[in-house]
């Protein structure tokens, strides 16, 4: 039996409310710091709150829905104008200023400056509108304040994680029934796919080559040479970053060639196996990605799997965008065989609208997990193992991940999926998808942009403005088209029209459209289209 709580006086009836007062009136707002009572502070933080949701929306419908992007765009010029002569940061200021002055110094000096998500033709790298839910988790959350790592420093937050993992852990199609046990699937969220992504490779190295190598202990030094990870040219940066920080050799990660529709195929990656066995090396894993960030491409998962099971290799599965895809009915069967991966990197903050920062790593068997990050501090007391069966043993998350303190992340993502339903995200999802599949329709149709892939996978379309139309553009001395596309990307910034980014694909420059802005219409991407022309044609004027 728990020892029983002593019944204890109001918090607010020990101290005496105007001395209590008296201790923050160095500050000209006291009630906003020294926190006691209702009686003491709700009307004041009552009225801060109304304020501080007044310039968020002042912000969003002066400037984020009105301008792609605000002014001035280039590096330099934000950074004189942000710290004036001194282009530099300044001293941190040593004496206090009321809320108000803050909020509108956020006004003036901030708001107008931002990369606009609420913008309707913002199409950055994967940034959405975040959903007014995911905006009340993150609020919400900060009051809170708990702490998930060890169960008891945040007692039902821990299984709001654990319940939005499940959520997770459903979409990525791993067994329901099975979620939780101690060889059944789970998951751990994460500040993003880099750090989902580099924590599967560290399961692949401690868990996995321990195995394949036969060793008492988790694999380093000598032990991780000569090992092989195979990627294609489309993986995510995180995961070459991963496996150097890692310790793996350079020459580990083995980066073969996507096929005309950028995805890895199985028989590249089984015919690279073969040559690097008969070269004495050891294959460990195969991360695939589903949903690249170049274009969207999908790898061959279900094919891969195949391999991987064959030749006994990890597969991890980077879906950090893809995987939202998978809550369409209509859309699911563009990104399968997730369920097949040892591991799967999901990304809430791009697909599935939510606000910065929440990612997630989901795995198959949850061991994996507990095994890779078992190293216990002595004063987390929460951590002591009481059962066997993970079910019963208290969740305490830094068992399960990289990092000690965490905050309630979940929070959000519980929000916005219990507010729309997985029937509302679907409905999201798809209209992305729609608005996509409408810019690369308008782009095939016409004769001054061309599209690479000509079929998106999902909804990144990579586009090219090909100045006087197909054969005039083609016939350009070499470099000059990518050097259009960087300038218009440019010119379209400066706009405040929309937003773009570009990236290359097969050594060419190519804008690119990564949509996960649920606010685009059909119609915006026409109006994108035409200001794309508009500003060509003023470059061609300019260049005579
Ligand atoms: C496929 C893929 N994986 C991983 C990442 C990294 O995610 P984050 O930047 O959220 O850490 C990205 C980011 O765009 C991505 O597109």
């Amino acid at each position: 039996m728990p020892p029983q709580r002593e019944p204890s006086p109001s918090s607010s009836d020990v101290v005496d409310p105007d001395s209590f007062r008296n201790r923050f009136a160095w500050h000209p707002e006291p009630e906003l710091i020294g926190i006691r009572s209702a009686e003491l502070n709700r009307r004041a933080l009552e009225d801060a709150g109304a304020r501080i949701w007044e310039a968020a929306l002042d912000y969003v419908f002066e400037h984020g829905i009105e301008r792609a992007t605000g002014e001035p765009i280039g590096y330099r010029d934000m950074r004189s104008l942000y710290y004036g002569d001194a282009l530099g940061p300044g001293a941190a200021p040593s004496d206090p200023t009321p809320l108000a002055d803050l909020l509108d110094e956020f006004r003036t000096r901030l708001a107008p400056h931002m990369l606009n998500p609420w913008h309707p033709r913002q199409f950055s790298y994967f940034t959405p509108p975040p959903l007014v839910a995911s905006i009340a988790g993150e609020t919400v959350a900060q009051w809170l304040n708990q702490g998930i790592d060890v169960w008891n420093c945040g007692p039902v937050g821990a299984f709001v994680e654990e319940e939005v993992v499940r959520w997770l852990s459903d979409l990525v199609g791993y067994p329901a029934e099975r979620f939780g046990q101690r060889d059944g699937p789970f998951g751990v969220l994460t500040s993003g796919g880099v750090m989902a992504n580099f924590m599967a490779l560290t399961l692949a190295r401690d868990v996995h080559l321990r195995r394949v190598r036969g060793l008492d202990r988790p694999p380093r030094g000598a032990s991780l040479e000569g090992v092989r990870v195979y990627v294609s040219d489309q993986a995510h940066f995180s995961i070459a970053r991963g496996l150097s920080e890692l310790g793996f050799p350079d020459d580990t990660l083995a980066i073969l060639p996507s096929d005309d529709r950028f995805r890895l195929t199985a028989p590249t990656v089984a015919e690279a196996v073969e040559h690097d066995r008969r070269a004495g090396l050891v294959p460990l894993a195969i991360a695939a990605v589903a949903g690249s960030t170049n274009t969207g491409s999908v790898d061959d998962v279900p094919g891969l799997a195949e391999v991987a099971r064959a030749e006994h290799l990890w597969l991890h599965v980077d879906a950090a965008y893809g995987a939202a895809a998978r809550i369409s009915p209509r859309l699911s069967g563009r990104v399968p065989g997730l369920e097949l991966a040892d591991s799967v990197t999901v990304d809430p903050h791009k697909w599935l609208f939510q606000a910065y920062d929440i990612g997630a790593l989901v795995v198959r068997r949850r061991t994996d997990l507990l095994d890779t990050f078992h190293r216990s501090p002595e004063y987390y007391r929460g951590g002591d193992v009481q059962d066997p069966d993970a079910t019963h043993e208290p969740l305490n998350f830094y068992r399960y991940g990289m990092e000690g303190s965490r905050r309630l992340r979940a929070l959000k993502l519980w929000l916005s999926w219990k507010h729309l339903g997985s029937s509302g995200l679907a409905r999201l999802v798809e209209t992305t998808w729609d608005v996509a599949a409408h810019l690369a329709r308008s782009c095939r149709g016409a004769d001054d942009f061309e599209i690479l892939p000509a079929e998106p996978e999902l909804s990144v379309v990579c586009l090219r403005h090909l100045p006087g139309g197909r054969s005039p553009a083609r016939a350009l001395p070499p470099g000059a088209l990518d050097r259009h596309q960087d300038w218009l990307a440019t010119a379209l910034e400066a706009s405040g029209d929309g937003w773009l980014s570009t990236t290359t694909l097969r050594g060419e420059t190519w804008l690119r459209a990564g949509n996960v802005n649920y606010l685009a219409t059909e119609s915006d991407v026409d109006r994108l289209l035409e200001t794309l022309r508009r500003l060509a044609a003023k470059r061609a004027v300019k260049a005579g």
